[in-house]
């Protein structure tokens, strides 16, 4: 994996997402944001939370655009979420059928896109298992093209952390000052790097990371987070708990010593989170796996906002298309005047 990485973009993300005025033409991480931005990006998404509870649930935001999504792995959530999003925005969409297009006939990526391109699109979402994809792609395509990451291998998932951000801001009211674990398979998970950003960035108190030492970066206490092994001491006091699936499509060696002992010490069971505060919500990505990182019991309870998770996707989706669209029209504007 991560053959596409260019550590010179990923190390300075912020020039190729931002216009040369701060605002956002491609979203790719929540890497090096501004806790203005990612709150107007929430504030964008609250709005549409509103224009969504009408009978028309339409705005005309991107009338006349074409959105492609482009997924080369799987996906329910994100995929369905941006195809309603970019709908709502009143965008034609194409979704791409990558296992009948023709990557399976040895078309390489760029080759694709650029042909995609020859077809008036103005917004690419891409979900790629390599790192680095969603930038890659960015740097390459035709100015006025946007580019949203909707995961890129372990590197980022700048989407669903800021559909986690709006799901803490409403049910928690806010996120500054709180304590958040999150807990489980940190080591392969997109989500939590972008979580962890987007999480010290709008000033939340702690960041915890909870679970096998095998399943703990190396460099997550340089990110911001608190590492800890036991998750009674880890769920201690905490406001949120977000649960993470085992993803053991990229587990390269055994790193586990079985579903049911992973479950035993770091699976959320209701015993377990009566360590967190009483009135601590329990949040999880998905798909969820009832049974190795969550008990059903936990996961259908009071204290569960993973479907409310996945409402917010479609209006943070569309605040961050509509965002990024204005941001490249913004940018074409002034080059043109220029
Ligand atoms: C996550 C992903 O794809 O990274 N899922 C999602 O987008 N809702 C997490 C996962 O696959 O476990």
């Amino acid at each position: 994996m991560t053959s596409l990485i260019h550590h010179e973009t990923l190390r300075d993300p912020s020039r190729v997402q931002l216009t040369d005025d701060g605002r956002l033409k491609h979203f790719l991480t929540t890497e090096g944001l501004s806790a203005e931005l990612l709150t107007e990006i929430l504030d964008t998404a609250d709005s549409f939370i509103s224009t969504q509870e009408r009978a028309v649930k339409k705005v005309p935001l991107l009338r006349g655009k074409t959105v492609v999504n482009l997924f080369f792995e799987n996906s329910t959530r994100t995929r369905s979420t941006f195809e309603l999003a970019a709908k709502r925005l009143s965008a034609d969409i194409l979704n791409l059928d990558i296992a009948r297009s023709a990557t399976s006939k040895g078309e390489t990526l760029m080759d694709t896109l650029w042909n995609l391109e020859a077809m008036y699109s103005d917004m690419f979402v891409v979900r790629h298992a390599d790192s680095g994809a969603a930038h890659f792609i960015a740097e390459q395509v035709t100015p006025n093209v946007a580019i949203i990451n909707a995961g890129d291998g372990r590197h980022a998932h700048p989407t669903q952390a800021m559909l986690d951000m709006l799901t803490i801001r409403r049910h928690k009211e806010g996120i500054a000052g709180k304590v958040v674990a999150i807990v489980g398979d940190i080591l392969h998970s997109r989500v939590a790097r972008s979580q962890i950003y987007a999480l010290r960035t709008l000033g939340a108190a702690e960041v915890r990371v909870i679970g096998p030492g095998t399943l703990l970066p190396k460099d997550i206490e340089a990110l911001g987070a608190k590492p800890f092994y036991d998750m009674k001491q880890g769920l201690a006091d905490c406001d949120v708990v977000i649960m993470l699936r085992l993803q053991k499509e990229r587990m390269q060696n055994a790193l586990l010593p079985s579903e049911g002992e992973f479950f035993k010490l770091y699976g959320l069971t209701e015993a377990k989170l009566a360590c967190a505060r009483p009135d601590a919500i329990v949040m999880h990505p998905g798909p969820i796996n009832r049974g190795v990182e969550i008990e059903s019991a936990v996961a259908d309870g009071p204290q569960s906002v993973i479907l409310n998770q996945v409402s917010y996707g479609i209006a943070v989706r569309m605040a961050v298309m509509a965002m990024a669209m204005s941001g490249q029209q913004s940018q074409n504007s002034s080059e043109e005047m220029a």
